[in-house]
């Protein structure tokens, strides 16, 4: 039977090949929010076809938005030259369409890079004043300054200045973050927002902020190139921003423009309490697609070429992505089409590693030839 997970999907004017997707991942390699050589390598590996989509890490459109002072930025003329650069490399010698993640940390900013440690980022490290909807900080990180309208205005305005520069690099496709407990996560969720303006209070006024950024980030990003969000469709908390509400926010999006919503969970409260197992985000996704009629990435402990398909297949999800399951084997679509019994195409300077082209690529097929 043909593999829905290897069959193309079309989303506007961008055909990707398969339903496979790098999944954005922080690596705190940045210097001034610049792209280095790291991110040739580590964006390289996977534009040779470990997806038909890869995402960049979470791109943040100012200094005060980014989660920690090593993380990658979109919003000077440096950021863009060097990440030009990157997508320029990517497309020149690989085979897959490139994705931007566009964030801002809001009071989740200001952290040190786990590589060192993680947490709160002290005064003599660089710290600076993160913002968010209220003057609610997360657990016991310092609460963030609540944005007034003039603040909005000028983070919105950060939005679209770094979605034109995405476009300017040949991005094809753009998602927003909302999830894991950023900045428009903490507009959406009652837990963050505590405001009594006309962004605080019911859901309708709490997805107000988001809405009004995606939006305006939609009007500047060409028509033909798709535009969709990642946000979290449950904090997991008694009393937080939960699936039914996430159904009526990605319906509000749908309304706006947005092409797929990428469906992840948590971050938001560290009292959150996640049930992991494989595939433990699967069966939200699955209610976004089915309630607000909108095509869904699903994402979380997706590793087995047979439960991706499965998820794809059954209608669940229309794309999977993959974060982990990428790091730890950046072929892992070539292995995923091997055990599905796919054939796809390699870059022509590894096709001679195909498995049509040589025994090894199977035990089964290296016994026989030995035979
Ligand atoms: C090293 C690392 C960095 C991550 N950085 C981001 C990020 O920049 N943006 C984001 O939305 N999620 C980020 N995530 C979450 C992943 O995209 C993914 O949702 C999560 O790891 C679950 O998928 P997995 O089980 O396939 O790893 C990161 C995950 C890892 C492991």
């Amino acid at each position: 039977m043909a593999s829905k997970l290897f069959s193309p999907i079309t989303l506007r004017g961008l055909t990707l090949s398969d339903r496979i997707v790098v999944a954005p991942m922080c690596q705190y390699a940045s210097e001034d929010g610049n792209a280095a050589d790291w991110h040739l390598m580590n964006l390289g590996q996977y534009a040779m076809g470990a997806g038909g989509l890869v995402m960049t890490e979470a791109t943040h459109v100012s200094p005060e938005g980014r989660i920690t002072p090593r993380c990658l930025g979109l919003y000077s003329d440096d950021n863009e030259a060097t990440l030009k650069r990157v997508v320029d490399f990517c497309k020149q010698w690989g085979t897959s369409h490139m994705a931007i993640q566009i964030a801002h940390a809001g009071r989740k900013g200001s952290n040190r890079p786990p590589l060192n440690g993680g947490g709160a980022l002290p005064a003599d490290e660089g710290a600076w004043e993160t913002v968010g909807p209220s003057a609610a900080g997360f657990g016991d990180w310092p609460a963030p300054r609540a944005l007034d309208d003039s603040g909005l205005a000028r983070v919105k305005q950060e939005f679209v200045d770094a979605t034109i520069r995405a476009d300017r690099i040949g991005f094809d496709l753009a998602e927003m973050h909302g999830g894991h407990g950023y900045l428009l996560h903490q507009f959406v969720s009652p837990i963050s927002n505590q405001r009594n303006d006309g962004y605080g209070g019911p859901l309708e006024n709490r997805m107000r902020f988001p809405l009004e950024v995606f939006e305006a980030c939609r009007a500047v990003w060409p028509d033909d190139k798709p535009m969709g969000i990642r946000f979290s469709a449950s904090d997991w908390v008694e009393g937080g921003f939960n699936p039914e509400e996430s159904v009526i926010y990605a319906r509000a999006l749908k309304q706006l423009g947005c092409d797929f919503v990428d469906v992840t969970s948590g971050g938001l409260d560290p009292r959150q309490k996640i049930d992991l197992r494989p595939g433990y985000q699967v069966h939200l996704a699955e209610k976004i697609r089915n309630e607000a009629d909108i095509p869904v990435m699903a994402v979380g402990l997706i590793v087995e070429p047979e439960h991706a398909e499965e998820i794809v297949a059954s209608g669940k999800a229309d794309m999977v992505a993959l974060a982990r399951g990428m790091m730890d084997n950046p072929r892992w679509a070539w292995h995923a089409a091997q055990a599905l019994g796919v054939e796809i195409k390699y870059p022509d300077q590894y096709a001679r590693c195909a498995p049509n082209a040589w025994p090894g690529a199977s035990q089964k097929k290296l016994a026989l030839a030995a035979e």
